[in-house]
């Protein structure tokens, strides 16, 4: 009888005149944009390695979208063997609720051979610069790609042109290598970055001399730029400066930021700054006497500190030098700064939405380590979140009643730290304010501290700052009434020592959130050997009520793996149209 009205579901196609759902066929359906990910040889920094890689390249293409605009994306999973999703890494995702591309939590994977199409709106108000990637496994070290969101309107800062920077890792073991290592019972790293990659190019220190050349960003004299820095890596938290340029930041993770003037970045897998750069004169490059500047990189927190460069250029068309690598580095040494910018960096245009500590309703801190036992884990109050720990994602379970929310929120609650250790998740209730703090404790055994890029799906949140210790809130409030906090996605949990002792607290970051959309939202630090070890957290908003009167009525074809919402060569998807 179940496996009759399955099949009966399974083949029940949506009608054309049905509000909200269509289906996908060739004639009738052109997606805006096509993104193919496959698995082969290619090769970055002189060095060829097996990669998934979108439209055949790492990065894949630039993808451009309009704020309040519906965009379908179409991705094929052309890989042989592993499934795949994409995340568009830092855009609102609600109300098309299976689009934000985490498997286990938010959609079933993609399986091989099949295509999935994503619908995209970017909210009106959030122009700015973002990534997209695959959230499957390691694949984001390679599969990945810029994504930027223009605005029907010309911005409220000028400038003459702008130009995409994405910075990646270069790793030599392949995805399979590295995921094995990181969870063996015989604990192998993936060893550091062999090389910071910009735009998809840079030098390894293993690359004989002269063969393998550095990325060239090149500009007009007189001219003044917008240049978008993408933090696409894998590991690295990076601090780059241009030889003889400061920059002002205008942007943080798609928000305009009142300009502050810098000489240099840090910026973490996960973030994304627009600087405003005004290029030198004519008069300006003779007397510099060279047409050529390095953009210098280095690793921060890390045991091994690497340095590479790329080149901007005012050569207009001319060869620029590639092959050199400077020796010794033309600008000094970079170091960490602890809590660069928190405080200080503020909103373009002064921000009422911001929740006072008054409006919080409730506190959550997230305590997390690392633990060595029989394997090495990052833990988040106690417990690990990998891709495989649960049997279909969340959002699925919600829709066929498998996931009760009300008991998962009533642990959590009884718990007392917001913590459901069952569905290890964090529940929250429409209409909520949550402060979120992620407070770094020492390694359990070794004491040893790490950095931590934190990343929160779903909707952006309130920076509200970190800081060295435990966390105190009276403390912080005292720093909050002198500044703005901006919003963003990404933030850094910073590291203020190497060691400490085992659970003791070193360091803080703190967040907030009006809690308006419900969903299923990943919450987890962005670099990928974390996010493999554990260091990985789920928040759950609303329940099922919540969602149905959100987004309407659920198809069966979202509800399985391989289900008739994915398509392959032979098959048009059922697609449901959430925004029309
Ligand atoms: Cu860019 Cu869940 O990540
Ligand atoms: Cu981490």
């Amino acid at each position: 009888m179940w496996r009759i009205l399955i099949s009966l579901a399974l083949s029940l196609r949506c009608v054309k005149s049905s509000a909200g759902c269509a289906i996908h066929q060739d004639d009738s359906f052109q997606p805006d944009h096509i993104l193919r990910v496959t698995a082969q040889d290619y090769t970055e920094a002189c060095t060829t390695r097996y990669s998934a890689l979108v439209n055949g390249s790492s990065p894949g293409p630039e993808i451009r979208l309009k704020e309040g605009q519906v965009s379908w994306i179409r991705v094929y999973n052309d890989m042989k063997h592993e499934n795949t999703t994409m995340h568009w890494h830092g855009l609102t995702a609600f109300t098309a609720p299976f689009s934000d591309g985490t498997p286990a939590a938010s959609q079933w994977p993609i399986p091989p051979g099949h295509f999935f199409d994503y619908e995209v709106k970017p909210e009106i108000g959030s122009a700015g610069t973002y990534f997209y990637h695959s959230h499957v496994g390691f694949q984001a070290v390679t599969a990945k790609g810029p994504l930027i969101v223009d605005s029907n309107h010309p911005p409220p800062i000028h400038y003459h042109a702008e130009r995409t920077i994405i910075l990646s890792d270069f790793f030599n073991e392949t995805d399979k290598q590295i995921i094995d290592g990181l969870t063996s019972s015989n604990f192998t790293w993936s060893g550091e970055t062999g090389a910071i990659l910009v735009n998809g190019k840079s030098r390894q220190a293993t690359n004989s001399t002269g063969s393998c050349q550095l990325a060239s960003i090149s500009i007009e004299p007189g001219l003044s730029y917008r240049l978008r820095f993408i933090g696409a890596t894998a590991l690295s938290f990076i601090s780059l400066a241009i030889e003889s340029h400061n920059v002002s930041i205008i942007e943080a993770d798609g928000h305009f930021t009142k300009p502050l003037e810098t000489d240099f970045l840090q910026i973490g897998s996960g973030q994304r700054y627009s600087v405003l750069l005004t290029a030198k004169s004519e008069r300006e490059l003779k007397r510099a006497k060279t047409r050529q500047f390095y953009i210098q990189l280095t690793t921060l927190a890390r045991p091994e500190t690497l340095t590479n460069f790329a080149v901007l250029n005012y050569l207009d068309g001319e060869a620029p030098d590639l092959r050199t690598v400077p020796s010794p580095p033309p600008l000094p040494e970079a170091k960490t700064i602890q809590g660069w910018l928190d405080y200080e960096l503020e909103p373009l245009q002064s921000d009422n939405e911001f929740p006072g500590l008054e409006e919080v309703t409730r506190r959550i801190i997230i305590d997390v380590h690392q633990n060595v036992s029989d394997h090495v884990i990052w833990l988040q109050n106690g417990y690990d979140w990998v891709q495989n720990f649960r049997q279909s994602p969340y959002l699925v379970d919600m829709y066929n009643g498998r996931l009760q929310t009300g008991e998962m929120y009533q642990r959590a609650i009884s718990r007392g730290d917001g913590f459901d250790n069952i569905t290890r998740t964090f529940p929250a209730k429409i209409g909520e304010v949550l402060e979120i703090v992620w407070q770094n404790q020492g390694t359990f055994t070794n004491g040893g501290v790490d950095a931590h890029p934190f990343h929160a799906h779903g909707r952006h949140v309130y920076d509200i700052g970190g800081g060295d210790g435990q966390y105190n809130a009276t403390e912080n409030e005292r720093r909050l009434k002198l500044s703005q906090p901006i919003q963003r996605d990404t933030s850094i949990l910073y590291r203020y020592r190497e060691k400490t002792k085992p659970l003791a607290p070193s360091g803080w970051r703190a967040w907030r959130i009006r809690v308006t959309d419900s969903g299923v939202w990943m919450y987890h630090c962005h670099i990928l050997q974390h996010m493999v070890m554990g260091m990985q957290t789920v928040f759950l908003f609303g329940d099922l009520e919540d969602i149905n009167a959100q987004s309407g009525p659920v198809d069966a074809g979202y509800l399985t793996y391989g289900g008739s919402a994915y398509g392959n060569s032979t098959y048009s998807p059922n697609v449901r149209h959430y925004f029309d």
